[in-house]
């Protein structure tokens, strides 16, 4: 059985005048991955950073680079994201025509292929594309917005998902969690099963040190 824990904060809830810095601070106390959330305006109600950011923080931390894409049509753009950098790409397959195709490109580009559920899909979407990908990320808030609320019964799509991936034989996939996870509940998300999870205002907000430091206890309780 797969036991990986990682830490992803979302930069989201950082303070972009010093993106870099913060970052650096992230890495320093053990930060695992960066998760960078690409919104366009469109897919969901607000507008964060696309590329040539990426190129730029890029440069200032060798963690591995997850983005979560909550644009339309994410096919045109994935690779300008691998190009700089980014070496994990998540879409929402409502955000898509051809998600098959998608994956298939972000693996050719040498990236982990993910896809997305909002609360409200359903886990048994991922049927026929679970044999393709490299992860699953469960939103636990709707999409949109740092500093949001857990939504408590999205926590019931971690076991559903389980049950997938040893009826198709892909216990190797990761599980990712996104929104509202804090020092308070990431050990129960953790006992479910979740492999990464994704933190925003608990990790910038206040001390990032102190903040990570405390997340990292509380995920390893098992
Ligand atoms: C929401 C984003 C999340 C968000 C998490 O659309 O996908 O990654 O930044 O932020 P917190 O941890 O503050 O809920
Ligand atoms: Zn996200």
């Amino acid at each position: 059985m797969r036991t990986e824990k990682l830490l992803a904060p979302s930069i989201l809830s950082a303070d972009f005048s010093k993106l870099g810095e913060e970052i650096k601070t992230a890495e320093e106390a053990g930060a695992d991955i960066i998760h960078l959330d690409i919104m366009d305006g469109r897919y969901v109600p607000n507008i964060t950073f696309g590329i040539p950011v990426v190129e730029k923080i890029r440069k200032t931390t060798d963690l591995p680079f997850d983005a979560h894409l909550m644009i339309v049509e994410p096919e045109k753009y994935v690779e300008d994201f691998i190009k700089a950098g980014v070496n994990m790409i998540s879409f929402h397959m409502d955000a898509t025509i051809h998600s098959h195709r998608l994956v298939d490109k972000i693996k050719n580009l040498g990236a982990k292929a993910g896809v997305v559920l909002n609360p409200a899909t359903p886990v048994n979407t991922l049927e026929e594309i679970i044999y393709y990908i490299d992860y699953v990320l469960i939103m636990s808030v709707n999409p949109g917005f740092g500093g949001q609320k857990f939504i408590p019964q999205t926590l019931n799509k971690v076991s559903k998902l389980k049950n997938l991936m040893k009826e198709t034989g892909r216990e190797d996939i990761l599980i990712e969690i996104d929104g509202g996870i804090n020092a308070e509940n990431i050990s129960k998300v953790s006992k479910e099963g979740v492999n990464i999870f994704v933190a925003g205002s608990a990790v910038f907000k206040g001390d990032i040190k102190e903040n990570i430091k405390k997340l990292k206890e509380e995920m390893y309780v098992l």
